[in-house]
């Protein structure tokens, strides 16, 4: 039984993680602006921009446990538009979340991680890290910006036998899709290629995995002895991360052009 946190637990992928690590019996803190309650995870109202919550939060769950095993930091959500139309507010909040967030969540757990002689650190990338995606280039930007982190983090730590993973999903049917923050403004200039290309991204979105494959997939992460520095989840997502990798990157690029339809205007 290891004690699990899980960041952004009240919808989606954070919901259904905390549940199933829960029911396969290890003791879960589920950390969300609005409280959860669940039968067999903890939650915690803590919000990932204010690092003194979260370290307060920790603080207790320490002082009751006695240890951290593994902290998933899987708060986030999107917004979409032009990067010329995009406001600074909305630009600053969503890196405030995605990966503030994830510096907050680590910064604040690590102490306590160190303390109990080692653990993992998962962070929710997403696919979107590697093949950038037009009209979502700050979602994707903050993505790229934790797996850079995640990189970093995982040789500083490995002396304290603490693993750190970067997780990148494919689409998952979730809340995020309505969660979504739009430009309020879009310029005539951009406004047609950005409603096809969020249509194609909202289409798959809700086409996409249910979010059961996801906590499959990290209850495997933290269930194994040695996880990956990198984990996609979705085989179609492997082919395009693979793809992404060997193909120089003005193809791939324009791949994703063709993907999100603004080849054919
Ligand atoms: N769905 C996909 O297709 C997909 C694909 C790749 C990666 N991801 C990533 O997976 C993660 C989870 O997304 P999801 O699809 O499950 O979306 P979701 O259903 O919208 O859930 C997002 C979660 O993040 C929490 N959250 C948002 N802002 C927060 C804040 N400031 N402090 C604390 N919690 C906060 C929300 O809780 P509260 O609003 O209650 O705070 C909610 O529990 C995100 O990082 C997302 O980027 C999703």
């Amino acid at each position: 039984m290891k004690v699990i946190l899980v960041t952004g637990a009240s919808s989606g992928i954070g919901l259904q993680v905390a549940n199933y690590l829960a029911q396969k019996g290890h003791r879960v803190y589920g950390i969300s602006r609005t409280k959860i309650h669940e039968k067999n995870v903890k939650g915690i109202q803590a919000d990932v921009t204010h690092y003194e919550q979260l370290k307060q939060a920790y603080q207790d769950i320490y002082d009751v446990e006695g240890r951290i095993d593994v902290v998933i930091n899987n708060a986030g959500f999107g917004i979409s538009g032009a990067i010329e139309d995009t406001s600074l507010k909305d630009a600053h909040e969503l890196m405030n979340v995605n990966f503030m967030g994830v510096f907050h969540s680590t910064k604040a757990a690590l102490p306590f991680m160190r303390e109990s002689g080692g653990g993992k650190i998962i962070n929710m990338s997403s696919v979107a890290s590697r093949l950038s995606i037009p009209f979502q280039a700050f979602y994707s930007s903050s993505k790229a910006a934790i797996n850079a982190f995640s990189e970093a983090l995982a040789t500083e730590v490995s002396p304290f036998h603490i693993q750190v993973c970067s997780v990148m999903p494919g689409d998952i049917k979730t809340g995020f899709t309505k969660n979504r923050r739009k430009n309020e403004v879009d310029s005539p200039c951009y406004k047609k290629r950005v409603d096809k290309s969020v249509g194609v991204m909202e289409d798959d979105e809700r086409n996409g995995m249910d979010p059961e494959v996801a906590a499959k997939v990290i209850y495997k992460l933290v269930q194994q002895r040695r996880m990956p520095i990198y984990k996609t989840i979705g085989f179609k997502y492997k082919v395009f991360v693979l793809l992404h990798k060997l193909l120089p990157a003005r193809f791939a690029h324009a791949v994703v052009g063709a993907i999100y339809g603004f080849k054919k205007d």
